[in-house]
């Protein structure tokens, strides 16, 4: 009982401390673009993307080309999603509304500081006629109406800030298309960068420093109270090229330190968790024998360029978390077992490490795998959700958090067809029913184990809003459609969230 009345008493903090804070009213969920002004102008695109994916979002993409639109699955068909998919508009101004109601009602006694310095956004209770036609007050996480409320009440039943629900956002997009901001507010309570923190981005030429558009992003995520995670100091992909050209040990080093200190002064105080290493590892043999990625930090510092990394990013602000981030982490396998020697290892060595960013793009099924092309060799692995928990559990025993930082399920392209050029037009097949089922069961079981294994897991960010915008050129791997609807993927994650059941519809 005693503990009850706490959390309740936590979840009226939560909301005052929104309120205090302007997460709702600062531009809250009236979706401006001020933050965004005057950065629309691009950089000099200098940068290397060695990995050769060439699937990048394309910022000349048409929605109209995308995939999804007539979801022939009926989005909100099992009815948990009805408000989610009604207009936005109504549903961000009503986030809004009865957040400031329940502000009014709340004591002024100082909030206790959710654990990211953000706030977490349990709406408000309402009141519910019963049956014998009294009121009755509804808890709203009793019936969290959003993927941000729902995740915010795994905090509200175990103690603690939440899951944070995050989205890769492109500040082009956020600019360019109202129903994305509108969406991007409504559900989601952290922002990643899809592009615009990446050294290549940030430091296009070697001193020539371009924060704008990333800065718009910052802006924005503060505007609307979301966690900001920053993506990425140190990655062998998408680093500008003259970092290829250096060939001394020492001024690689110099050059690092500089990016970090840099990049970490700049949002101090403002990005809360930052990826200070990206894929590291390969998938198989690659650098002088070992599995470590094979390019000019490895050639120039070797494998401890990592620990330097870390240690500065440490040294450069002390506050913010820092995570190594990776993909197939999550697997069974070499390369997971690479990955976790490599974190062991610092973490044994006393480096500083705050948790283990799990990409999870997701192979819904094997026969992606059996179609062969570049894709296979580099995400070769089926769903395995027992797999995930497994490395949750080895990362928790080294006293590490896990965040879900690139999250998405593929259902259906072969590899080969997700290396069209990023303005090759996106599929405008509807996914099918059966596709969606996959999809959906796949997202409850990776979203369920992450809220039981909470709070070692305790945020989960998509690699983009809606279809349209994913990375994947062909293949509709997001919650959310073409028409920015919810698909039975959002109610299987909403229910993951609440750690109910989920009943796919036939
Ligand atoms: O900015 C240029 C633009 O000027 C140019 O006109 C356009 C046309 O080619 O390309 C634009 O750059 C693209 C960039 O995305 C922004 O759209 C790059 O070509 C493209 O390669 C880049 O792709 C990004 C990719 O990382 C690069 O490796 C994807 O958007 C992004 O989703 C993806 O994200 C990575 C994570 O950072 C790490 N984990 C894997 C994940 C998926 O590959």
């Amino acid at each position: 009982m005693v503990l009850m009345a706490d959390r309740w008493l936590r979840s009226v903090w939560i909301v005052a401390l929104c309120t205090a804070s302007g997460c709702a009213s600062a531009g809250g969920n009236d979706v401006t673009t001020d933050a965004l002004d005057d950065t629309t102008a691009a950089p000099p695109e200098t940068s290397s993307t060695s990995n050769g994916d060439g699937t990048g979002s394309d910022p000349e993409m048409s929605t109209s080309s995308s995939g999804g639109e007539d979801d022939s699955t009926g989005a909100a068909s099992t009815g948990s999603t009805s408000d989610a998919s009604s207009s936005s508009e109504t549903d961000a101004s009503d986030t809004l509304a009865s957040t400031d109601e329940s502000s009014s009602d709340a004591t002024t006694s100082a909030p206790p500081e959710p654990d990211d310095g953000s706030s977490s956004g349990v709406g408000s209770t309402g009141a519910e006629e019963d049956s014998e036609g009294g009121t009755t007050e509804v808890h709203p996480c009793d019936r969290p109406r959003t993927l941000k409320e729902a995740g915010a009440c795994v905090g509200f039943r175990k103690g603690g800030s939440g899951v944070r629900i995050g989205a890769a956002v492109a500040h082009h997009w956020l600019v360019a298309d109202s129903a994305y901001r509108e969406l991007l507010v409504r559900e989601f309570d952290s922002l990643t960068a899809e592009n615009e923190m990446k050294w290549g981005p940030l430091q296009p030429e070697r001193g020539s420093w371009y924060f704008d558009t990333a800065d718009a992003l910052v802006d924005f995520a503060e505007e609307q109270d979301m966690m900001i995670r920053g993506h990425t100091l140190v990655w062998y992909s998408q680093k500008p090229n003259w970092v290829d050209d250096i060939q001394n040990v020492e001024e690689f080093r110099d050059v690092m330190r500089d990016h970090v200190e840099t990049t970490l002064d700049h949002y101090r105080g403002r990005v809360h968790r930052w990826d200070v290493v990206n894929e590291a590892m390969a998938d198989g043999i690659d650098w002088n024998g070992t599995y470590l990625r094979d390019w000019r930090a490895t050639q120039l510092l070797g494998a401890d360029y990592i620990a330097e990394a870390f240690q500065m990013a440490h040294d450069a602000d002390p506050d913010v978390e820092l995570y190594y981030n990776d993909y197939n982490n999550d697997m069974a396998g070499a390369k997971a077992d690479q990955v976790y020697a490599l974190v062991a290892d610092l973490v044994e060595r006393g480096i500083p490490i705050d948790g283990v960013g799990f990409q999870l793009h997701v192979n819904a099924t094997p026969t992606q795998i059996a179609q062969g092309g570049m894709w296979a060799s580099l995400y070769p692995n089926y769903y395995n959700s027992g797999a995930f928990a497994d490395n949750i559990d080895r990362y928790a025993a080294l006293g590490l958090k896990v965040n879900i930082t690139e999250f998405d399920v593929r259902v259906r392209s072969p590899f080969h067809e997700n290396e069209a050029p990023p303005d090759a037009p996106r599929s405008s097949e509807p996914i099918t029913a059966a596709e969606a089922r996959l999809q959906a069961k796949v997202y409850y079981e990776y979203v369920s184990t992450c809220v039981e294994k909470y709070p070692t897991c305790d945020a989960i960010t998509f690699w983009g809003v809606a279809d349209p915008y994913s990375w994947y050129a062909t293949d509709p791997v997001l919650p959310f459609d073409g028409n920015y609807l919810p698909k039975p993927a959002y109610d299987a994650i909403m229910a993951a969230l609440q750690g109910v059941p989920y009943v796919a519809p036939q």
